[in-house]
């Protein structure tokens, strides 16, 4: 079997879905269910063995050594995070224990377990952490996106936990010979996203009435892919990346965040037109995030070259689909809007003056 932490937040239910979809090999999912974990996202399987759920933490050295030591999977893949920007410019601490001290922690599990298989069990495990672009810091207008040997920069609390992370998986390959793969991948968007990040939140509250919340100019840039997309790439670089290698996924598609929010409005006035007007007129710009990240562009072609993996799906037919997705789940959506959320969105856009409003 093989070992997901986080596996019921956004990317990580994406990814086990998948998986099963397409194997019978059984996952082991630990997950802190913190307020981004939701059992929902799971619930198609339910009463299926396939799927173990330990409800725990990656910081806890001893349940982790004990799920090693049970049910020996053969590889650890990290997608546990607090993983939202806005949140980490609020309260940091979080951020540093579950990324830095929680990816140590499993790290060092997974050392003591992996030197005591041998042969083909031990030739075989694998550590995969699931990162980020962000962690390159932010590109000019004119600069060419970022390589796997871009130099790190990360610039937000969020950027440098993660960072620290990817440099204890390089470490531990580097000084204990750890088989670990890392992937740095852009913006994922997709079924199942916690409604605090742009394209759900955009969606919710254009739904609801409420105003679609632009940093600033809405002119900073970010690479946009398909959560299945980021799913096939992570199968495909455990499959056969090169241990010790980093592998950056993108989707190839730059947009600024207002043309984002436009075409989402474009596509809700078509398969949710209200009873008069656009939901363009929602639009609100407001006070931007600070030491907001300008521009990330992803270099996905060593993945390309390397692996054979690349993109199946264009912003066009994902966000179709994403929307499709939101239109058609309310309930998860009405599930996910309570407490811990309703009191971050007092918290993240209180203070937020607004700037103007566009039509
Ligand atoms: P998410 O916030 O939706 O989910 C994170 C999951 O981790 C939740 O289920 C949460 O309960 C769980 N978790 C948090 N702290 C934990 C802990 N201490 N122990 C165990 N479980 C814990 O995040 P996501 O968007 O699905 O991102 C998953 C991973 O992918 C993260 O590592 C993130 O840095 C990375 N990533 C995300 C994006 C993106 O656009 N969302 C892009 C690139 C990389
Ligand atoms: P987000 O989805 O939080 O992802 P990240 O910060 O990891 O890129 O934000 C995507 C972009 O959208 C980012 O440039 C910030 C911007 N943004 C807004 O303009 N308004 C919002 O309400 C949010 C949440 C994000």
């Amino acid at each position: 079997m093989i070992l997901v932490t986080g596996g019921a937040g956004f990317i990580g239910s994406n990814f086990i879905l998948d998986w099963l979809a397409q194997c019978d090999e059984p996952v082991l999912n630990l997950d802190k269910l913190t307020y981004a974990g939701n059992p929902d996202n799971l619930a198609s399987l339910a009463g299926d063995p396939r799927h173990v759920f330990v409800k725990g933490d990656i910081c806890d050295a001893a349940l982790v050594t004990g799920l090693l030591a049970r049910y020996q999977p053969r590889a650890i893949l990290n997608f546990a995070a607090e993983s939202h920007v806005d949140r980490s410019i609020h309260g940091p601490r979080d951020f540093v224990t579950t990324n830095v001290n929680g990816t140590f922690t499993l790290l060092e599990a997974a050392r003591a377990h992996w030197q005591g298989l041998a042969g083909e069990d031990k030739r075989a495990f694998r550590f995969l952490q699931v990162s980020t672009d962000e962690v390159y810091g932010t590109l000019g207008p004119d600069e060419g996106p970022f390589t796997e040997t871009t130099a790190y920069a990360p610039n937000s609390p969020y950027a440098a936990s993660k960072a620290a992370a990817d440099h204890l998986v390089r470490a531990w390959h580097h000084t204990y010979g750890m088989p670990t793969l890392s992937t740095n991948c852009s913006n994922n968007y997709g079924p199942c996203q916690f409604p605090e990040k742009l394209i759900p939140l955009v969606i919710t509250n254009a739904r609801q009435g409420k105003s679609l919340p632009v940093y600033g100019d809405g002119q900073q840039v970010r690479d946009w892919l398909y959560v299945a997309d980021h799913c096939a790439a992570i199968r495909r670089v455990l499959e056969a990346g090169r241990c010790g290698d980093t592998y950056n996924v993108g989707g190839w598609n730059e947009m600024a965040n207002l043309d984002v929010v436009r075409k989402l409005c474009g596509l809700l006035d078509e398969l949710a037109p209200k009873a008069a007007g656009s939901y363009l007129e929602q639009i609100l710009h407001v006070q931007d995030r600070p030491g907001h990240d300008r521009r990330y562009a992803i270099d996905a072609r060593k993945i390309e070259r390397e692996l054979g993996w690349k993109p199946l799906e264009t912003f066009d037919t994902g966000i179709r689909k994403t929307v499709a997705w939101y239109l058609a789940h309310d309930d998860w959506v009405r599930h996910v809007q309570s407490g811990d959320y309703l009191g971050w969105m007092d918290t993240n856009y209180a203070h937020r003056d607004t700037q103007e409003e566009i039509g």
